[in-house]
């Protein structure tokens, strides 16, 4: 379990938090056996229904999701779009996506996911402006261009969110490329005069950005 506070309270609050439909537990469950740890990469379901929240208040329409590994936030994002909403997505690890197509396809949201297949900057650069919220956790030494790019995908009244800014504490002390990526990363958008954000202490850190 990812999580900065105690264990117990994470668990209190998992089992005080809306249940996962019964798709995405067994996707919890396929990802644990074929990831092993890196299952922990999920984002798992207070984060998801945090997302989900984020989404419905704001009423978004366009949703660009950063890194989907098996499509377990995707999932929770498409169900909180409305049935003419889009979730875009995009991932380079083809045995993630295969795991993610085969979900979104029994999925009852699915329609409203397109996955694209492909290094993350490249999709972005391909995409017009107009989303509503973009959802950065993919590898951590490109979030500054990841987040760059979004602030050019996404509406003035949108928000940008991503995952990880607290790096399981390592932040604090920085020891290799990626920990000193995420601490560049804060430090870029927390002085960044064009944005005001907010970092929750919500499983792994997700930061929250919009714009003045
Ligand atoms: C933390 S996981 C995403 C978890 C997912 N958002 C969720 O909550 O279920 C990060 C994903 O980013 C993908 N990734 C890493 N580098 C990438 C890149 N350059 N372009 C696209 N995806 C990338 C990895 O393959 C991995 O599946």
């Amino acid at each position: 379990m990812l999580t900065l506070v105690p264990e117990p309270i994470e668990r209190y609050a998992t089992a005080h938090t809306t249940p996962l439909p019964p798709l995405l537990q067994e996707l919890i469950s396929v990802t644990q056996e074929r990831f092993g740890r890196q299952a922990g990469m999920l984002s798992g379901q207070l984060e998801g229904t945090l997302l989900q929240m984020l989404i419905a208040s704001l009423g978004a329409h366009r949703v660009l999701e950063v890194g989907t590994f098996t499509g377990f936030a995707a999932q929770m994002m498409a169900a909180a779009l409305p049935e003419d909403g889009q979730l875009i997505t995009c991932d380079t690890d083809p045995k993630a996506i295969e795991v993610a197509r085969s979900f979104f396809e029994r999925s009852p949201h699915g329609h409203k996911i397109s996955l694209r297949e492909g290094p993350a900057l490249e999709t972005m650069r391909s995409l017009e402006p107009g989303f509503d919220l973009v959802f950065i956790d993919a590898d951590k030494e490109s979030y500054i261009s990841y987040y760059e790019e979004a602030l050019r995908l996404f509406s003035t009244s949108g928000l940008i969110a991503v995952d990880n800014v607290l790096w399981s504490g390592r932040v604090l002390d920085p020891k290799d490329e990626s920990d000193h990526a995420i601490v560049a990363f804060n430090k870029h958008v927390s002085r960044d005069e064009r944005v005001t954000n907010v970092i929750l202490t919500v499983r792994d850190g997700l930061m929250l950005v919009r714009r003045k």
